[in-house]
């Protein structure tokens, strides 16, 4: 199966199990826009517990804060929103469609790394085992000419967004020859920008309309709150503002599912320091983050920082957290240094004094800012894409099982009688009854055992708890592994702290600190 054709099916999985489901299906959808489900909703929320704990709980100096999504347009200004916020786009005219010119150019680069991957792979193949690939990319005279080609391209790209040229983006597009995917053509209009902010009206139009915007990040929630919160809550520099919530952008190019949406969802943290002392912090919090998304266990191989060359108009340095998605790697969550712009240019812009006097060096100044920001659907995919796996049995029989981290899953413990009768479904009800009160519980007593069990796989179940004739007997159960398919009997008086033992988050928590 390709990699192509198990993200059609998880996206397929997604919505036949209750995870995510187009919005305003019945309309036939809105596009980039989606909605969670049952078991989708329960799986963010757990998402969000574990970013939100590991910021509040595991760190004494960072608070949480819940900002309204409307803020006073100035904001946008002072932010550089309103100015620089930003998409070039450009449109082929014969298939008259519209395309970010950036990622365009992006998509081009990438080819250039698979043409380098199926080169290695041939000569891989020519060599054998004494194939050295490091060597064979350093050495190898396509492989240097397609990597100069794809360096210089970058490197013009950078150059061009960074100087907002548009007529050297364009120049880029015709010199590498980019075609329409649509149409096959290189008919290509001018580039030129395009403001990704929503905008609505605040109040009657009579009474004199005030435009607002849907926020399109959800730090400036936190920027305008630094000094209530640093006040009231007598913060200390260093110390850090986590907020979790909605922020909307109108992306033209909307596609890979959940990855680039409309309205999405943002959990950002800004942690406030010392001039001078941010880039120490910026390291730190990258190292911080790539811990965090590990300790998930996806595999080490599968995430990878990506610098960037482009830095935003606020950020003096930057880097993605970049996670191997069945299209490839791609950002999940950006760390900025954003140096004291955005606190700088709120205090010019609201005239109100926004510094803090530091009691150690006995100076006051406006802090810097270290940024980790990742978005929760982003998280979403990535768990779903790792955990989604269709496995063939030994006996035969295959499954579709989501090996969602047990901290995750959205029913942690199926409780299932093995037969309809016997007393046996009053003893399951008692156990649903015992565990509802610390976990998502479900109970099932429709079709075989073994369609029950494939049920659970589905939807990333990772304990089923059989309730059977031996049960009446001794007092214990079977309990069932997802992933392993192991099965053993405990006594129904420990099955509450088995349970919670491994499906707590705690287990998460202690690889971070
Ligand atoms: N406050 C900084 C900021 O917003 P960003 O790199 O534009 O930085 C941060 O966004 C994160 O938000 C991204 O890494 C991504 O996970 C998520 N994100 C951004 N745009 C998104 C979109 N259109 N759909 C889903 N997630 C998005």
């Amino acid at each position: 199966m390709t990699q192509e054709e198990l993200f059609k099916k998880l996206i397929a999985h997604c919505k036949e199990y209750g995870f995510i489901f187009p919005s305003s299906e019945i309309y036939d959808g809105l596009s980039a826009v989606y909605d969670y489900g049952q078991l989708g909703v329960e799986l963010k929320n757990n998402i969000k517990t574990y970013w939100w704990d590991s910021m509040t709980k595991l760190h004494d100096n960072i608070v949480g804060i819940d900002a309204a999504i409307f803020m006073h347009p100035r904001v946008w200004e002072a932010s550089g929103h309103v100015g620089a916020f930003n998409d070039p786009l450009i449109d082929n005219k014969d298939s008259k469609k519209r395309y970010r010119a950036d990622v365009l150019i992006e998509d081009w680069i990438a080819k250039q790394d698979e043409k380098i991957e199926k080169e290695c792979a041939k000569a891989a193949k020519r060599f054998g085992e004494s194939f050295d690939k490091e060597m064979f990319v350093q050495t190898n005279g396509r492989v240097l000419e397609i990597k100069a080609r794809r360096d210089e391209v970058n490197q013009r790209m950078a150059d061009a967004l960074n100087a907002n040229d548009l007529a050297a983006v364009r120049q880029i597009i015709l010199d590498c020859e980019i075609v329409c995917p649509i149409s096959g053509s290189r008919n290509w209009t001018e580039v030129r920008q395009f403001n990704l902010m929503f905008s609505t009206q605040m109040g009657s139009v009579a009474e004199g309309a005030n435009t607002v915007y849907l926020r399109p990040e959800t730090a400036q929630g936190i920027f305008v709150n630094f000094l209530n919160v640093q006040k009231t809550g007598r913060m200390k520099i260093p110390f850090g503002i986590a907020q979790i919530g909605k922020a909307f952008r109108n992306e033209i190019v909307a596609r890979q599912f959940i990855f680039r949406m409309r309205e999405f969802e943002q959990m950002e943290m800004q942690f406030f320091v010392r001039p001078g002392e941010e880039m120490m912090w910026w390291n730190k919090w990258k190292e911080t983050r790539m811990s965090w998304h590990r300790a998930l266990g996806f595999g080490d191989e599968n995430y990878r920082f990506h610098d960037h060359e482009k830095l935003a108009h606020y950020a003096n340095a930057a880097t993605d957290v970049e996670f191997n998605f069945p299209f490839g790697f791609k950002e999940v969550e950006g760390i900025h240094s954003r140096t004291d712009y955005d606190l700088g240019r709120h205090q010019q812009y609201s005239g109100k004094k926004i510094q803090y006097f530091d009691p150690e060096t006995g100076e006051s100044y406006v802090p810097y800012v270290v940024e980790t920001s990742i978005g929760v659907d982003r998280m979403v995919l990535q768990v779903l894409s790792a955990a989604y796996k269709e496995e063939q049995l030994e006996n035969g029989e295959s499954r579709t099982v989501l090996s969602i981290p047990a901290p995750l899953a959205p029913v942690k413990v199926a409780v299932l009688p093995l037969v309809k009768k016997d007393g046996l479904q009053e003893i399951a009800m008692d156990l649903v009854h015992k565990l509802k009160f610390s976990h998502n519980v479900q109970y099932d007593e429709k079709d075989s055992i073994g369609k029950r069990y494939r049920r659970q796989d589905a939807i990333g179940t990772p304990f089923c708890v059989t309730v059977d004739h031996q049960t009446k007997e001794d007092g214990t159960v079977t309990i069932r592994e997802r992933d392993t398919m192991k099965q053993y009997r405990v006594r129904i008086e420990e099955l509450e702290a088995i349970v919670a033992d491994k499906v707590g988050m705690r287990r998460l928590f202690e690889k971070l600190v």
